[in-house]
């Protein structure tokens, strides 16, 4: 399989010192759909922020299809926010969703039927016309969701994509991310939507790797996950 992405001794500091990753390697090939999972504050939004071209790292290199340029990565990449607001710009959701292929250079109407067919494809065409913001925490994900699908990412990076969502909505996405051929990084604390979705599993522990490989045998190695606080509480 050919490699999309490759991280290499990946570092970032935030700006107050505190090391959030620490000599990250891994590589994504292409329509691979990796987990990240790890305890709260292990590393995971930091690193698809900086994999999404969001922050630029400390230290260590990224290459998405062989490029190091963090512009097209930020083309390149679809980052769902772990915070929903975080990433709903416009007043209706169909502009919402038409936001990026129009500032792109998409023809309007042609970004609002792209846009409408996204909406569809999710089982969301009914929230076309409703204000973004007045949407329920459930709705805006799905929203956000189909936001980061209009700008075509190759690789999509996705915070707790269905955090909020209910067993509908969690269902929908689930469906969605085994049908598409894209590839993904899923970071979850539900091992089990990770089970579901992905072949290979990254665990992240205090800003590292932790362990990397196939997600079946990381999974069912009950002494690992209780290491890193991932299963097996007593
Ligand atoms: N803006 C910031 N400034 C300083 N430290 C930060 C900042 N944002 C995050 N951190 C720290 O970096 C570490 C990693 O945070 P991050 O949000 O990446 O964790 P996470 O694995 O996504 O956690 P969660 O499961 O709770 O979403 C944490 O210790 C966090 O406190
Ligand atoms: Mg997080």
């Amino acid at each position: 399989m050919k490699t999309l992405l490759k991280v290499q001794n990946l570092c970032y500091k935030y700006p107050d010192n505190h090391e959030a990753l620490k000599n990250i390697n891994f590589e994504i090939n292409h329509g691979e759909k990796i987990a990240l999972v790890g305890a709260n504050g292990s590393g995971k939004s930091t690193l698809l922020l900086i994999l999404a071209g969001a922050m630029e790292q400390t230290d260590g290199k990224i290459f998405l299809s062989g490029s190091e340029n963090s512009e097209f990565r930020r083309k390149k990449t679809g980052l769902i926010f772990q915070d929903a607001d975080d990433q709903i710009l416009m007043p209706s959701v169909i502009e919402d969703v038409a936001f990026s292929p129009v500032a792109d250079g998409m023809n309007v109407n042609e970004a609002h039927e792209l846009a409408a067919k996204i909406l569809k494809s999710l089982w969301i065409e009914h929230l076309a016309d409703r204000v973004p913001h007045k949407l329920s925490g459930g709705e805006k994900r799905m929203v956000t969701f189909a936001g980061t699908l209009a700008s075509s990412p190759e690789l999509l990076l996705l915070d707790e994509p269905t955090a909020a969502l209910d067993p509908l909505g969690r269902w929908k996405v689930i469906k969605f991310l085994k049908d598409t051929q894209k590839a993904a990084l899923l970071a979850t604390h539900d091992l089990d939507i990770a089970r579901e979705v992905c072949s290979s599993a990254l665990i992240m522990s205090h800003g590292k790797i932790a362990a990397q490989g196939n997600l079946p045998e990381i999974f069912n190695d009950e002494k690992l996950l209780a290491r890193y606080n991932l299963a097996a509480f007593d």
